[in-house]
């Protein structure tokens, strides 16, 4: 088998707390007299706090401190915590842990890789608290995707190479980071869509990362991953 390991991404990946990030950070914006939409928060995806926030801040005519920058960013999480309360082991679709179960009984290494500082209370209210052989998310990086350092720090914890590595994600800031560090992908939703259609730069329609020779396979759902890692 190629692969040893194998990284998810979280959100839009294990689960879906888009529509929470979305209404956290839109209470911020309404506040602060923002545009934001949907289309917007789309670019959220995968990237940090403090970065999605400077995203939204884009439509901002103001000048805003660091000091209030983060202030700001705490009440948007504040919020965002609340709301994941309602999360609960039914948020957890059958598909998805049918489908973890089968790669570790074929003795697959599962990592969570997560740009999140809530990916642990995540993790928890999905039943997943104690699932994974490794965490690495928003708390233990100082670079957020595209950059790998949170993909990197997953194979480390798992003491795997990144090239026996493959992660799963949803977002191309995370296609991007899987390439960057050394390992092949398989992209859902959004992500999948964006290869496909040609629209990741650097990376073919085919699935060949440019210049790197890593590998992006499209998923329809969560369960091909089985036929990615026969
Ligand atoms: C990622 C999400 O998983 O985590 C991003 O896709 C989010 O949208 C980022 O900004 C950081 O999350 P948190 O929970 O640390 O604010
Ligand atoms: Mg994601």
């Amino acid at each position: 088998m190629k692969y040893r390991a194998v990284i998810f991404d979280l959100d839009g990946v294990l689960c879906h707390t888009d529509q929470y990030h979305y209404q956290a950070w839109k209470a911020v914006a309404d506040e602060l007299g923002i545009y934001f939409d949907e289309t917007i928060n789309n670019r959220l995806r995968g990237v940090s706090r403090m970065e999605s926030f400077s995203i939204i801040l884009e439509r901002y005519e103001g000048e805003m401190s660091q000091e209030e920058r983060m202030a700001y960013a705490e009440k948007k999480n504040d919020i965002y915590k609340e709301l994941l309360k309602q999360m609960s082991t039914a948020d957890l679709s059958q598909e998805v842990k049918e489908t973890l179960d089968a790669l570790r009984e074929r003795g697959l290494k599962l990592a969570v890789g997560s740009s999140s500082k809530n990916a642990g209370f995540i993790l928890k209210q999905l039943g997943l608290g104690e699932y994974f052989d490794a965490v690495s998310d928003g708390n233990n990086i100082t670079r957020s995707k595209p950059d790998p350092e949170v993909f990197l720090k997953a194979a480390e914890y798992l003491d795997e190479d990144p090239a026996g590595c493959l992660v799963v994600e949803d977002a191309e800031a995370g296609v991007k980071a899987a390439a960057a560090g050394g390992m092949d992908c398989a992209a859902i939703g959004d992500a999948a869509s964006m290869v496909a259609g040609g629209g990741v730069s650097s990376v073919a329609a085919d699935g060949t990362v440019a210049a790197l020779g890593h590998k992006v396979y499209c998923l329809e759902s969560f369960s091909d991953l089985l036929k990615v890692v026969e």
